[in-house]
């Protein structure tokens, strides 16, 4: 009885990981609702090629017992039917479900659907938006209720880029630039994943996917293309000062400053980031001072190496990036 029961009880396990979890039987759009609806297609007819069996089995248990003889013609026929005949019957219309489910997932937006290309690097996401001149990391945003065009490539290794909630995963590929897209119901941030291994930060390259009305999406894209805030108070004018001037502008840019690095992500917008170092620790001051002296132990193996950083123009640098929204 055991079995049985833990077949049943699968289906309400499942259901508690409802809610924001970020699984695929958990979609929030168009791509991952199929998914999880050939996951759940394919879990009851498990369930009921599981029930039948255990049936049988019972029924040649209790009610065959000491009844050696077998008529002849009967095995035959029956071993033809649900041995051979059911499952036939059962694989071929799966197959076609997932044919069906995997011809829509192809069919991707229009031309004119909004696009963002995004690109893999040993550990994080470089996220642009074709006619923006700014860039972002860890971080996409799309309108919601629209197809969006996602194209990925990769800057060094194997990676995969996944949105269980929104999107089955999609491998990018040294040298090829591959395409998918997301549609989000609702609004909401819905959390990405690298799929692939791909080092030992592996499990640090987290992102994030932002839907927003169209609206604010709007607003948000204008953004890319304005001139970061400027420093405020005389902490972060020190701050910009210590960063176009030290080490940092050498990998960062911060749009409408002198410091145009391309090696590390653009840090125009850090301040309102969701993680720093794509997901290895949460967003603020005390985190982020302990990563610009030392990246190397906050996340070991990634490419940006300690700071020689003036303890007195720490707080600045932190201040001043910490404004930078
Ligand atoms: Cu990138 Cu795993």
């Amino acid at each position: 009885r055991l079995p049985v029961l833990a077949t049943l009880s699968g289906p309400l396990l499942l259901a508690g990981c409802a809610g924001d979890a970020p699984s695929a039987l958990n979609p929030g759009g168009a791509g991952a609702t199929r998914v999880a609806g050939l996951w759940w297609l394919l879990f009851w007819i498990s369930v009921a090629v599981f029930a039948e069996v255990m049936a049988l089995l019972a029924w040649a248990l209790v009610f065959r017992r000491g009844n050696a003889r077998v008529r002849h013609g009967q095995p035959l026929r029956f071993v033809t039917i649900a041995g051979a005949g059911l499952p036939f019957v059962i694989l071929v219309a799966v197959y076609g479900v997932g044919l069906r489910d995997l011809a829509a997932l192809g069919d991707g937006p229009g031309p004119d659907a909004p696009t963002v290309e995004v690109t893999g690097h040993k550990w994080w996401w470089e996220v642009r938006y074709p006619g923006a001149s700014g860039a972002t990391a860890n971080e996409i945003h799309i309108p919601v209720g629209e197809r969006v065009k996602v194209r990925l490539r990769t800057d060094d290794v194997l990676h995969s880029f996944w949105v269980p909630q929104l999107m089955p995963k999609t491998d990018l590929i040294a040298g090829e630039t591959r395409e998918t897209w997301l549609r989000a119901e609702r609004p909401g941030s819905y959390r990405g994943q690298c799929a692939e291994y791909c080092g030992t930060q592996h499990a640090h390259m987290a992102f994030l996917v932002v839907a927003q009305p169209r609206a604010d999406y709007d607003t948000w894209l204008a953004h890319l293309n304005a001139p970061a805030r400027a420093p405020r108070t005389d902490a972060e004018r020190r701050g910009q000062q210590a960063f176009v001037q030290g080490t940092c502008a050498a990998c960062h840019a911060v749009r409408g400053t002198t410091a145009q690095g391309r090696v590390g992500p653009d840090l125009s917008n850090v301040g309102s980031r969701w993680s720093i170092g794509a997901g290895a620790v949460p967003n603020d001051a005390g985190h982020l001072g302990g990563w610009i002296a030392n990246p190397q132990t906050v996340k070991p193996g990634n490419a940006m190496p300690p700071q020689p950083v003036d303890a007195a123009q720490l707080p600045d640098l932190i201040a001043y990036l910490r404004s930078l929204e």
